[in-house]
């Protein structure tokens, strides 16, 4: 299949809310332009067809969530397991009533307070979501996005929009285009190509069909975050702390089986062995060198993943992005330094730092 490659990195909340109206004609022109792409991807989507588009966490892959073939493509593009449900788009909090069949105050509380923004949330879902977008749960993740060529996307093509990220199963989620490119040319209809996603980690997820609203997936917004909006304790999913990187059959770890099925699986898995050097970050960076010097005297390529201490929000940022360019590199170890998982983004990024590396951690 011919993919089509759309560029769309002149549109911006500013710009596209304006309606074009600089005095520079040049940059209205570019927007107009823009804006004619994203007609061309939603009528794409309307079609059936499948479109990669960005957000401000990861870039998504993204299809008419309410039409089962079209959903289909998506788990045939990417390799995703069958039983792995896909989060729901929308681009106006009002739309919401299509996917849910009743909003609690509580609900109204985050929407009100993380919407648009890297907060998915689940809720019961009504019938006219199919299952194979929940992955045959009675349950339906739901977002609205804030990037504007995705919400423009969304808004015209008139329709909810299932999107996981935009790699092949298993790889790291892309945060560039060109990461797009690499997995889903010739797989998928079109991409549009925008700046680089500004958080670079997927959205939190949050868990509203219980009474005590649970994280299944650690994001950039935070248990804190959540319970200071809603005056509410917020619980983790308790296989969040787990760190082993399969879940057996039996009765007691079935139990412990993640609500969240997509954090079962092998994830963000670089081509290169990788292994987490946790402790006193003296020692740790002392252990890198010393594992380093070791493994390039027996000949291997070693790459490293170091992030200042609390610089959480840039390694959110770069993580992922990282990860690629040492596969690219072509080096058979990564060596990476923990986080401090005190703080709830590196809480986060360490969620991913973990999966990468098959949960193999070092401590010194
Ligand atoms: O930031 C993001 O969330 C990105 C962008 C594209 O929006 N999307 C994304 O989708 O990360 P994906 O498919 O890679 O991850 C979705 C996660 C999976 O862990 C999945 O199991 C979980 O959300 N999920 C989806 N629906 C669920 C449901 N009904 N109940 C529990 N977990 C659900
Ligand atoms: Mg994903």
């Amino acid at each position: 299949m011919k993919t089509k490659i759309f560029d769309v990195k002149d549109l911006n909340k500013h710009n596209i809310e304006q309606s074009a109206v600089y005095d520079d004609a040049e940059a209205n022109e570019k927007v107009e332009a823009a804006l004619e792409k994203i007609d061309e991807a939603a009528q794409i989507i309307i079609d059936g067809g499948l479109v990669a588009f960005p957000t401000e966490t990861v870039y998504g892959l993204g299809a008419n969530a309410l039409v089962p073939e079209a959903v289909a493509k998506i788990f045939s593009a990417k390799g995703r397991p069958a039983d792995n449900p896909l989060i729901v788009h929308i681009a106006r909090a009002s739309n919401i009533g299509e996917l849910t069949p009743a909003l609690t105050p509580e609900i109204i509380r985050v929407i009100d307070n993380f919407w648009p923004g890297p907060l998915t949330i689940v809720l019961q879902k009504k019938a006219s979501v199919p299952d194979i977008t929940t992955g045959g749960l009675k349950t339906v993740a739901i977002r609205m996005p804030d990037d504007p060529a995705a919400l423009e996307l969304i808004k015209k093509a008139g329709c909810p929009v299932a999107a996981p990220s935009a790699n092949v199963s298993g790889r790291p989620s892309p945060t560039k285009g060109e990461h797009v490119i690499e997995d889903m040319d010739g797989k998928i209809d079109a991409i549009l190509i925008g700046n680089d996603c500004r958080i670079g980690i997927e959205s939190t997820v949050l868990d509203l069909t219980g009474d005590i609203p649970t994280i299944l997936r650690p994001g950039i917004i935070t248990a804190e975050n959540i319970e200071a909006a809603i005056g509410k304790k917020v619980e983790m999913d308790p296989t969040l702390n787990h760190r082993k990187n399969s879940f057996s059959d039996s009765e007691d770890e079935k139990n412990l089986a993640p609500k969240s099925p997509g954090m079962k699986y092998k994830h963000y898995a670089p081509k290169a062995e990788m292994i987490i050097i946790e402790g006193q970050r003296d020692k740790v960076k002392s252990e890198i060198e010393r594992l380093k010097a070791l493994n390039e005297k027996l000949g291997l390529k070693v790459g490293i993943i170091l992030f200042e201490e609390k610089a959480f929000i840039e390694a959110a940022h770069e993580f992922f992005a990282r990860l690629r360019d040492l596969d690219d590199e072509g080096v058979n170890l990564i060596l990476a330094g923990a986080l401090s998982e005190s703080d709830g983004v590196g809480f986060a990024v360490m969620n991913r730092m973990l999966k990468s590396a098959g949960y193999h951690i070092a401590k010194v």
